[in-house]
């Protein structure tokens, strides 16, 4: 599995203002917009193209087109709808499928809820943006389910994660290409499954649910 966690100050300084809890839900939405657009930059690094030949006003030349199939763009809801604006902004060609997943605050257990997904995900692309990566539960089952439907190549892009849950994501992934694209790796996890220092529920915190 490929990490990497975005070294940038400004990423760092909007992640500063989402972490605060006195940001309001306006805020909070736009600044995880923001933070995908610079975080997507990195992740779609080895998004497939093929070659083109264009002509500029002034002569012919060569250029990259995104190769088809086109990349899918998988937002884990509830939280990872509001990654999904600023991901689209950098692929606005992507297609777009729906995991629903809730975890269980007790057990910690992801479910699957809802899903809207190409049966068929052969040569794709894929995308998943979430953006809390505490145990790993719902990202690996969210992995677990692309794979089984053909998928060859995904990528995560999730604003925090704790280290615990990204080690279980290397062990269960072993042998798969995966690559996790994160704007910091925080501290762990408190025995609530809550990342530290984190930034709380990112969910109830979007969608104004506290
Ligand atoms: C959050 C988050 C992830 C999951 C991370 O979603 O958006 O999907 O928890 O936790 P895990 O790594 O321990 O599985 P939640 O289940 O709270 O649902 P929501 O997006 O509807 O708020
Ligand atoms: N889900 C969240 O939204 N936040 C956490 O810290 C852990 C799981």
């Amino acid at each position: 599995m490929r990490v990497h966690v975005a070294d940038h100050p400004l990423v760092t300084h909007k992640l500063t203002v989402l972490r605060d809890r006195t940001t309001s839900s306006p805020t909070f939405r736009a600044l995880t917009s923001e933070l995908v657009t610079l975080l997507a930059y990195e992740a779609t690094r080895s998004v497939r193209t093929v070659p083109v030949v264009i002509d500029t006003p002034v002569a012919r030349t060569e250029g990259v087109a995104i190769a088809d199939p086109k990349p899918i763009v998988v937002p884990i809801l509830r939280a990872g709808l509001g990654m999904l604006e600023g991901m689209t902004t950098l692929l606005p060609s992507a297609e777009v499928g729906f995991l629903g997943m809730v975890r269980d605050e007790e057990t910690l257990e992801p479910a699957v809820y809802a899903e809207r997904l190409p049966a068929d995900l052969h040569d794709r692309q894929c995308f998943v943006i979430d953006p809390m990566l505490a145990t790993g539960g719902s990202l690996i089952a969210a992995i677990e389910y692309l794979f089984d439907r053909g998928a060859v190549d995904v990528t995560a892009v999730c604003l925090l994660a704790a280290p615990e849950g990204l080690e279980a994501v290397e062990r269960a992934t072993a042998g798969r290409e995966v690559t996790v694209v994160l704007g910091a790796l925080d501290e762990r996890l408190n025995e609530r499954g809550y990342i530290v220092p984190g930034l709380g529920d990112a969910g109830d915190r979007l969608y104004g649910t506290v």
